[in-house]
């Protein structure tokens, strides 16, 4: 009786929360017989830093990763622990959406772990991969495509769609001035001053098999999945904010232009646990003040800034917050005012990996020509002179699961060198 009191206050305190939304992965580690290690990380936005701790009662379990003064504070909270090959939905009452044109008050945040073993990779399915400040903000007179960054562990199909259903939101209306398209794309199109003001953006991302595939439970039981069933459904939610016009929409203007040397979207970074990496981010307004970064990243990245316009990201990924084997979304916009008025840049996205692995060198993310150098270890007792079919099977297959395109060529050289392309 007394547990019961106790938890029907602690959803209570809960809702008055002020929510702006969540990203919610999860991954797959150390398969051994029956069980594996799902590490699970949610990413929280809520109006303030306070209200989003007291979200799950036990202190040091979130940490604060990036705050916009006044509006809003993002917070992760990673958690692991040993499953057996079962799928289920989890998720948590974040609390109700800040007030917003589309109309939605109570917030969902539920996600599908798709946890039975699959026949393709034999171990159970990691969920595509992204990330999203909790307010992306855009002039109602302005164009802006937010190409959000879908990555797959597993090498799988992403796509979005809008949520639906009472798993995913409790009032689904989507956004009226935003358009989404199956590939993660959300376009808005310059508008009259009438549509100001916030939205609730309430999306679903999924994988999808290349192939048919069998999924085993633990109780052996065995369903087979055509390639057009996904497997692992995430929310990503956040808010949309339509501010009043812009004199101008040139990026780098009043809307923040990033340059070089921030890194371009997509693009992807190797490192090992306990190595750091600081990802350096320089942007210019000529008509308005460069004042913050803001950022989405793991647990324990830092911002630092060295004048207006020039930002560093700093992470050290550690044993102790499993950061290993797994790759890590970054995303980042730079925002400016003039005029008290507010003005963000583009979203831009990275991927940092982290973890073992040797040298090929492998094409870049397709829209960038970079060069990025990869180590990869393959344990085989084949021989490499009958058997070099087999071997470059298992190299492409070991590239795709970590994200490189399905269609690449894999080729094992005389030299013992290994070329691909797509
Ligand atoms: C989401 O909903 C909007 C509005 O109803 C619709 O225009 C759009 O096509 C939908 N997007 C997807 C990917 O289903
Ligand atoms: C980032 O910028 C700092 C200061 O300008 C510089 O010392 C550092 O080498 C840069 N780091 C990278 C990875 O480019
Ligand atoms: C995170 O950062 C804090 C403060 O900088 C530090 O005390 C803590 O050890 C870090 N935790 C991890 C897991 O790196
Ligand atoms: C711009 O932002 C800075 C820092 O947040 C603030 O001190 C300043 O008053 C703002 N200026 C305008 C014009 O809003
Ligand atoms: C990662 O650590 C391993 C040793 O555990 C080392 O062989 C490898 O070179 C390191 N990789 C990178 C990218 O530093």
């Amino acid at each position: 009786m007394l547990l019961s009191v106790l938890l029907v206050m602690m959803v209570i305190s809960w809702t008055e929360a002020v929510y702006t939304g969540t990203v919610i992965t999860h991954t797959t580690k150390n398969v051994q017989g029956n069980s594996f290690t799902l590490v699970r990380r949610y990413k929280f936005g809520h109006s303030s830093c306070g209200e989003t701790e007291s979200f799950i009662s036990c202190s040091g379990c979130t940490q604060k990763i990036d705050e916009s003064s006044g509006e809003w504070c993002l917070r992760e909270y990673p958690t692991w622990g040993s499953r057996s090959f079962i799928g289920y939905y989890y998720g948590l009452n974040p609390g109700t959406w800040i007030n917003n044109k589309n109309g939605i008050s109570t917030g969902l945040a539920k996600v599908f772990v798709e946890g039975r073993k699959r026949s393709d990779i034999n171990r159970p399915n990691s969920s595509p991969k992204t990330g999203i400040l909790p307010v992306m903000r855009v002039p109602s007179n302005c164009q802006r495509n937010i190409r959000l960054l879908t990555f797959d562990p597993d090498g799988d199909h992403v796509q979005c769609r809008n949520g639906s259903g009472s798993n995913e939101c409790y009032t689904c209306t989507p956004p009226s001035v935003l358009s989404l398209s199956s590939s993660c794309s959300l376009s808005f199109s310059p508008t009259s001053s009438k549509v100001e003001g916030s939205y609730a953006v309430q999306l679903m991302m999924e994988d999808f098999p290349s192939q048919t595939i069998a999924l085993t439970d633990n109780t052996g039981s065995t369903a087979s999945i055509s390639s057009k069933i996904s497997m692992s459904r995430i929310p990503v939610q956040f808010v949309f904010k339509v501010d009043p016009a812009a004199p101008s929409c040139t990026a780098g203007e009043y809307l923040p232009r990033f340059l070089p040397p921030t890194p371009e979207h997509g693009a992807q970074f190797f490192i090992n646990v306990t190595e750091t990496i600081e990802i350096n981010i320089t942007a210019e307004a000529t008509q308005s003040v460069i004042t913050e970064l803001l950022f989405s990243g793991p647990f324990n990245m830092t911002k630092s800034s060295s004048g207006s316009g020039y930002f560093t990201l700093t992470w050290t990924p550690s044993d102790s917050q499993n950061d290993d084997n797994e790759s890590h979304p970054i995303c980042f916009a730079v925002q400016a005012n003039a005029s008290s008025s507010i003005y963000q840049s583009e979203l831009r996205c990275v991927i940092v990996r982290v973890g073992n692995i040797p040298f090929i060198a492998i094409p870049s993310p397709p829209t960038t020509s970079r060069l990025t150098v990869l180590k990869l270890k393959i344990l085989t007792t084949l021989s490499l002179k009958d058997n070099k079919d087999k071997i470059e099977k298992a190299i492409k297959d070991e590239l795709i699961r970590r994200g490189l395109p399905a269609d690449i060529k894999v080729r094992l050289l005389s030299d013992g060198s290994v070329k691909v392309n797509n």
